[in-house]
């Protein structure tokens, strides 16, 4: 992807979740209680760890590691700075000193090497522009058997014709591509990662129809759109997608 795709791709992701972070809509749509905790239970946060959260939208699981233990410190990232500001405001307002909140590229992460004990990542895979660069990133700021927890949506193994990446390229949100299960836990393997555990979960949601949607649905086939749970009214779409959660140890040493 040239260098100018990625500007555009990482714009186009801040411009379409500044406006949706915040709403109900996607904070119930996002929220999974089951899964949050699962995830809390790997990272163990304690006093004095530094944790991140990659593509922290709006704090999410960096309020969550926050409040857990109050004498550790979250950072979150994203690329989308109204959310961003939001988070900020919210953390002042309900009094979390030990959570911060950064802009940053999407790309890399501008920390020192093996500055977190542990980093989380939820749903935010299939957006990373230079998905081999966050992962080194990931490798670089993570110190030695520090625990990397990543979720996301994953392509079902019966979607043949690549459904859910062409579903969701229509949204324009900055997306780039939704693994198979093995694929993505491969790629994070092969940077250095050892796969402790995994969950498994799902993620439903609405979306409104329109003319592009409707072609791609009148030309998949009915097992595909099964898979995905996707049902069909005058205006809108309800589909589910499966999510993997996976645990790694850092196995990279230091510098
Ligand atoms: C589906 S939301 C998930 C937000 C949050 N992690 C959660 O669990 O609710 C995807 C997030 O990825 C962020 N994002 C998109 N491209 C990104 C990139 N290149 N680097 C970091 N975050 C990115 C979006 O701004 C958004 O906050």
């Amino acid at each position: 992807m040239a260098r100018d795709d990625i500007e555009r791709q990482v714009q186009e992701a801040a411009r379409s979740f500044d406006a949706e972070l915040h709403t109900r809509a996607f904070v119930e749509t996002h929220s999974d209680a089951a899964q949050l905790a699962w995830m809390l239970s790997f990272l163990r946060p304690a006093p004095n760890q530094v944790i991140l959260d990659l593509g922290t939208g709006n704090g999410y699981v960096a309020s969550a590691v926050a409040r857990q233990e109050p004498d550790c410190r979250v950072v979150g990232v994203d690329v989308a700075a109204q959310a961003i500001e939001r988070n900020r405001e919210q953390a002042r307002e309900e009094g979390r000193s030990n959570v911060e909140f950064l802009i940053y590229d999407g790309i890399r992460l501008p920390f020192p090497d093996d500055h977190f004990d542990a980093a989380v990542s939820r749903y935010v895979f299939h957006h990373l522009p230079r998905l081999e660069i966050s992962l080194e990133e990931l490798a670089r700021t993570v110190r030695e058997k520090g625990t990397l927890v990543l979720a996301d949506a994953i392509r079902h193994e019966g979607d043949d014709v690549d459904f859910i990446n062409r579903f969701q390229l229509l949204k324009r949100d900055g997306h780039i591509r939704m693994h198979q299960r093995a694929d993505f836990i491969d790629v994070v393997c092969r940077h250095g990662f050892r796969l402790v555990e995994t969950f498994d979960s799902s993620i439903s949601f609405t979306r409104e129809r329109g003319a592009d949607y409707d072609a791609l649905i009148a030309k998949t086939p009915d097992s595909v759109l099964s898979a995905y749970a996707m049902r069909i009214d005058e205006q809108k779409m309800a589909v589910t997608f499966p999510i993997l959660s996976a645990v790694f140890e850092n196995l990279n040493s230091g510098p």
